[in-house]
């Protein structure tokens, strides 16, 4: 048996990473979503072949001084012979080798003992929530739109940590109707970017909340009178306790068996600002 493990080099192999993550039934990572992180860094993107055929992905992405690992998946009859191993191995090395100390996951229960085995140790519970919102209109919520994306950038760099702005600016592009921000008379105090996934799966985050949980949540409100009467998923990191109280109280439900976010080599962890209220994805962080 032999295992090659390279970047992708064409649309196979988004096609073939898309057709895991529906296998997986991964539902908000979608073909438009594993293209973006081809086209931000296609290195970045492991494909694993045993005897030529394509068995395994694993996408690592690299901002300036962390990095994120996710999509980690191996097709279920090659698995258990060390391919998911290999993959995360080459993906660590990857981020390494750009200088990048701080590396952070979310990982599915079953795969902790396989990050830890790299070193990676829990953070905490990063909590996934699935429902509606009550739907509220507020006159102070507006659509982003490439307009406002910079004074955006600017306060997502200090809140998240990193610039995230190749991702973002493809939410507006890809998304227009998916985008708000909530402005008063001291300027943008909250904002949240959403996507669609498959079959009209939308899931909201990151969401930034610069004020007080209600201002969130009046943009929280807005989004849902926006989308209609649409459930969404959002991801938010437990030590958020503001964040979490308020989505479950306003009607969004706990889902079973949530990830752990994980993390290399970190003191200081990248999205944990008390503003971050739900994660822009387990890839990206
Ligand atoms: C996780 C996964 C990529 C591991 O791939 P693999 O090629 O079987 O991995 P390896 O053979 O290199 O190592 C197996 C290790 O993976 C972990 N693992 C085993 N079964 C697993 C499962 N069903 N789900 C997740 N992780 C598992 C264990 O730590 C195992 O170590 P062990 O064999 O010593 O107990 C593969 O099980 C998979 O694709 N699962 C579904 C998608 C998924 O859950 N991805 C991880 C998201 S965080």
């Amino acid at each position: 048996m032999t295992i090659i493990i390279r970047s992708f080099e064409s649309r196979a192999d988004v096609l073939f990473a898309e057709s895991l993550t529906q296998k997986e039934n991964w539902r908000s990572e979608t073909i438009q979503e594993i293209n973006i992180l081809f086209e931000y860094d296609p290195s970045g993107c492991l494909i694993a072949e045993k005897d030529n055929q394509p068995v395994g992905i694993c996408i690592a992405t690299a901002y300036k001084n962390n990095g994120s690992i996710g999509e980690l998946i191996v097709s279920p009859s090659a698995r258990r012979s060390g391919i998911g191993h290999q993959l995360m191995s080459i993906a660590i090395q990857y981020l390494q080798n750009k200088g990048i100390r701080q590396i952070y996951l979310d990982a599915v229960l079953k795969a902790v003992p396989l990050y830890e085995g790299f070193g990676f140790e829990k953070i905490t519970r990063s909590l996934r929530f699935f429902g509606q919102v009550p739907a509220i209109s507020s006159p102070d919520v507006f659509p982003i739109t490439l307009n406002e994306l910079p004074a955006i950038l600017e306060i997502d760099q200090n809140v998240f940590g990193e610039n995230r702005s190749f991702f973002l600016k493809k939410r507006i592009q890809n998304y227009p109707h998916l985008n708000y921000y909530l402005k008063n008379n001291q300027g943008i105090q909250s904002y949240l970017f959403g996507r669609q996934g498959r079959g009209g799966w939308i899931t909201v985050g990151p969401w930034i909340n610069l004020q007080t949980a209600e201002i969130g949540l009046s943009l929280l409100h807005h989004f849902q009178y926006q989308i209609g009467n649409q459930p969404f998923s959002m991801g938010v990191l437990a030590t958020n306790q503001s964040a979490v109280q308020i989505i479950v109280v306003n009607g969004l439900m706990p889902q079973p068996d949530p990830p752990i976010r994980m993390a290399l080599n970190t003191q200081e962890n990248l999205g944990s600002s008390y503003q971050n209220y739900a994660i822009g994805s387990p890839a990206k962080g």
